[in-house]
């Protein structure tokens, strides 16, 4: 898929703020985010757990985002830190991630939430903001559907499926070593497609 983003650093979306929580702004990572990423990873047991290995050190942190820069470059995923705008850090305190990941016929969608973050709807707000951003930015011939898996005991994951309207679509068998557990596909469709799950909108 390629990409038709012409000014990368200057794409943003954004997810309000709820009751309990500051509003969201979803960015593509920058390499002054290092620092935080690392500090992220370290000591998460649930990161270590449910992603592929996190960088542990700054340069590694550095290699990592520039990586995910090169994959907007070439198309082949769109990775944004998730960060509230609270004043706190320059380019706001990262809570998240969420990336798009384009393959053939499809899109599979990812993300975490930092530890001191979970539990107040960033992983759903980040995800439906990702989720209308692909269908706007895409069009339905590059982006007909958006995939979700997780492994079937991770039933933090599969509440963010559900509060994001990405409906159960079937039990993947496991695929030890990378994926020793049978695992869950959750499908969103286009809006208005044939198989659109109930009308979207983040639950948390
Ligand atoms: C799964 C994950 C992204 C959810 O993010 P989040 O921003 O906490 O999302 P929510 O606030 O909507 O919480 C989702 C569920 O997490 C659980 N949860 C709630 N508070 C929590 C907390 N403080 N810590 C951990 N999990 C919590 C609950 O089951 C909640 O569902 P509920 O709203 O029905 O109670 C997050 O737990 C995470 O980053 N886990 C590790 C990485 C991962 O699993 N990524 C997905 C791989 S497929």
């Amino acid at each position: 898929m390629p990409v038709k983003i012409m000014d990368i650093p200057a794409v943003r979306l954004e997810a309000p703020a709820t009751a309990t929580a500051p509003a969201l702004a979803l960015r593509p990572w920058r390499e002054a985010d290092a620092p935080a990423l690392v500090a992220v990873y370290r000591d998460d047991d649930a990161l270590r757990r449910w992603t592929s290995p996190g960088p542990q050190d700054e340069p590694a942190a550095v290699r990592w985002v520039r990586g995910q820069q090169q994959g907007w470059e070439a198309g082949q995923r769109y990775a944004f830190a998730v960060v509230e705008e609270d004043g706190r850090a320059p380019g706001g305190t990262l809570v998240g991630h969420a990336v798009l990941k384009p393959e053939a016929g499809s899109a599979e969608v990812g993300y975490w939430t930092a530890a001191h973050a979970r539990g107040r709807g960033v992983a759903p707000r980040a995800l439906q903001a990702l989720t209308d951003w692909a269908f706007t930015a895409f069009t339905a011939d590059e982006v007909p559907r958006l995939d979700l898996m997780h492994r079937i005991d991770n039933t933090a994951s599969c509440r963010v499926a559900d509060k994001c309207g990405y409906l159960f679509a079937e039990v993947m068998p496991a695929a030890p070593p990378a994926f020793p557990r049978d695992g869950h596909r959750h499908v969103r469709v286009r809006d208005g497609s044939e198989g659109a799950g109930r009308a979207p909108g983040p639950r948390a």
